[in-house]
């Protein structure tokens, strides 16, 4: 008889954001209307350039494996791509792979860096998955929380306090899922310090690094002193609406390279040869998309603040990036779960309770569907919050 392993019973299988899609889906095969507001994924088409590079691809003879850290024109076009907003430069060689979706890159990550029991530091709210795949790789994730003022702000005694001498590893994600803010340049360069004075490895989690809306967004590796010690996780994901293609990658310090690329090899081998022959394309040419996905983005995050603004009884900070509002539902009185429910039963939207994340009392607003559907399942949210608060 199978019993369940420690790892798995760590690992929560309900109370995510697939669960809400699902019972939102239930829903409409019952003929309600939804409005989605649970999943993190734009709802644009990809690139046309990287559909017929992709198919012109799979035609032909691109239909074997790939070299295993990427094709070499892939990972040329992405040292290019980063370079250039960054300038900094990147060996293609050397320091970049390319994994099935940011995710494996940051699985591979937590694989190929920690040995069973060291101890992953993980600033929360924060995007499900880390502290999932910290247990499947046998580490122990220790979160720690961050205060939710107008940045992403770094509690520093809060962090000092997390690290053991076991501590290997801390997570950054900015501009940051669930709550679209960014860290601030001086938490930045005090987090530096820490990183280095600690001797760990950072991870820097950079897949909304194009959806800024206001302010700066500065990287970790903008510090000198991280080059040697950061692994930049991004993805074409978000950033080209290609959530299905799993094109992500990891850019890593060369000392650390060939243990990614071993662990990449067992776990997949390679990633889609076609699907990257489309992601060569998409970085050539697929500009304008990104622009139009940011211009329509911003208003849709717009048309969320204007509507919170009329909810009594619910908080939120102005997001600057991403694309998701994080309000608090403290003062209604209702765990996010029931908050949720409530929103999903009697107003047909799809939010997820910020538990996911790693916060209570708060819901992850998506605003990743169209403007006129936004529009409509705020009104919703509105009615909602105002039947709710008269109870
Ligand atoms: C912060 C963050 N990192 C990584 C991912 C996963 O990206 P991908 O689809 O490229 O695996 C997501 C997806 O929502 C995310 O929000």
């Amino acid at each position: 008889m199978f019993a369940m392993t420690k790892k798995m019973s760590r690992i929560p299988f309900e109370g995510g954001i697939r669960e809400v899609l699902a019972a939102a889906e239930k829903m409409e095969r019952e003929g309600r209307k939804i409005v989605h507001f649970e999943i993190g994924r734009p709802d644009f088409d990809s690139p046309m350039e990287a559909k017929k590079a992709a198919a012109e691809a799979v035609l032909g003879e691109y239909v074997h494996y790939s070299p295993i850290p990427g094709l070499r024109e892939l990972r040329e076009e992405i040292a290019s791509w980063e370079s250039h907003r960054r300038g900094i430069r990147f060996d293609p060689e050397e320091q970049i792979i390319i994994t099935c979706g940011a995710v494996e890159a940051l699985i591979i990550s937590f694989v190929a860096l920690t040995d069973p029991g060291d101890e992953i530091l993980i600033l929360t709210p924060c995007f499900p998955a880390y502290r999932d795949q910290a247990v499947l790789a046998c580490a122990v994730p220790v979160l720690v929380p961050v205060r939710l003022g107008q940045h992403y702000e770094i509690d520093f005694e809060a962090l000092e306090n997390a690290v053991t001498p076991r501590t290997k590893m801390l997570i950054l994600n900015s501009p940051n899922n669930p709550t679209g803010a960014a860290v601030e340049g001086k938490d930045l360069d005090r987090l530096c310090d820490f990183i280095v004075r600690h001797d760990l490895i950072a991870i820097s989690d950079e897949c909304y690094g194009e959806f800024l809306y206001e302010g700066v967004s500065e990287s970790i590796l903008s510090r000198p002193a991280m080059a040697e010690r950061t692994i930049l996780v991004n993805a074409l994901s978000k950033s080209f609406s290609m959530t299905g293609w799993r094109i992500g990658y990891a850019i890593a310090p060369r000392q650390y390279y060939s243990y990614l690329c071993k662990t990449h090899q067992l776990f997949t081998t390679s990633t889609c040869t076609f699907s990257q022959k489309g992601a060569i394309e998409a970085l050539k040419s697929g500009a304008s998309l990104t622009e139009r996905m940011i211009a329509d983005f911003r208003n849709r995050r717009n048309s969320v603040m204007r509507a919170l603004d009329r909810c009594k009884g619910i908080t939120y900070n102005r997001p600057v990036g991403a694309f998701y509002v994080f309000p608090s539902i403290e003062k209604m009185n209702v765990s996010a779960f029931e908050f949720c429910r409530f929103m999903l039963e009697e107003e047909g939207i799809a939010l997820v309770p910020g538990d996911a994340f790693g916060l209570e009392r708060h819901v992850r607003i998506a605003y990743t569907c169209p403007e006129k559907d936004v529009v409509e399942g705020m009104e919703r949210f509105v009615h909602g919050c105002r039947t709710l608060s008269m109870r």
